[in-house]
């Protein structure tokens, strides 16, 4: 039987250097299944509206939904660190939302932790929300509720503006109180400052390596996801009856440091990368 991660562990994991593995899951036969094949962390992620519901996106899942499936992913894997997402204007809208909302996840679902989207725009609700006694995980680079903004499911910071976006996103993340951030389609020069010079956790999906821990949503790991496959998912599996060794091999590969190679990652517009030590003094030096 695992014994759960807290916070705390996953500090001390980032101290060690120690890759976290983690994945989506939606229903409890399949976190089950995670549990066993040893999984540090999964995500109730709002995803489930195109990975469960056949939705082409995520705005319109609701908190009910949202909470049913942490309900079922918690009775799945009592003993794995489950993170609850927040759908779209469940936190938007006030910061007396989000702590309700946030609060919700942990009541009446059993999550160990939230997830919200956002950067510099969402302080005040991270910070409320950690003020509350809640673990919280910012979500910055492409993030999916916004994608009507960011014109798409498009690759962020790829140019050292770009870059500057992010960064100050994943800075006011952490300064607002957040314990751990997640960056999501982000060139991995950049991620990589950002893990550089942060103090908490830092965890990818699609960008890059050089972080704590990679993220991938379990129907593109299990090739059950069928409209489009981002650049930087990699299929360990194309049957149900393999998700168990998928999850498996998935573990080791990301541990090892085997995944994600080069192919899977976002690199920076030819000639970007070279400004990046420019940007760097500029924003750490003082
Ligand atoms: O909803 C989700 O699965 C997510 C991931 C894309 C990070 O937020």
């Amino acid at each position: 039987m695992p014994k759960k991660k807290t916070i705390y562990d996953l500090q001390q994991m980032k101290r060690k250097g120690e890759k976290v593995t983690w994945i989506t899951s939606y229903d409890a036969p399949t976190a089950a299944l995670a549990e066993a094949a040893g999984l540090d962390m999964l995500l109730v992620g709002d995803s489930l509206g195109m990975c469960v519901m056949g939705l082409e996106g995520t705005v319109p899942v609701t908190m009910e939904q949202c909470l049913h499936h942490t309900r079922a992913v918690r009775t799945g894997a009592p003993n794995t660190f489950v993170i609850g997402d927040m759908p779209f204007m469940s936190y938007q809208a006030s910061v007396e939302d989000a702590v309700r909302n946030a609060g919700r996840f942990l009541k009446e679902a059993g999550a160990d932790a939230i997830k919200l989207e956002g950067g510099v725009r969402v302080t005040r609700q991270i910070h409320a929300i950690a003020e509350a006694g809640i673990v919280v995980f910012g979500h910055i680079g492409l993030t999916p509720q916004s994608s009507g903004q960011l014109g798409g499911f498009k690759a962020q910071g790829r140019t050292v503006e770009a870059a500057r976006h992010v960064i100050k996103d994943a800075m006011a993340v952490e300064a607002a109180g957040a314990h751990c951030l997640l960056v999501e389609a982000v060139s991995p020069e950049v991620t990589a400052l950002i893990h550089k010079h942060l103090t908490i956790p830092v965890y990818s999906i699609g960008a890059g390596p050089d972080v704590d821990g990679q993220l991938l949503i379990v129907s593109d790991l299990l090739g059950l996801f069928q409209a489009f496959t981002p650049k930087f998912v990699k299929k360990y599996a194309h049957l149900a009856e393999e998700m168990k060794r998928a999850f498996g091999e998935y573990c080791s590969e990301v541990r090892s440091g085997a995944f994600p190679g080069p192919e899977h990652v976002y690199n920076m517009v030819e000639g970007e990368a070279d400004k990046l030590g420019e940007l760097e003094q500029e924003i750490w030096a003082s």
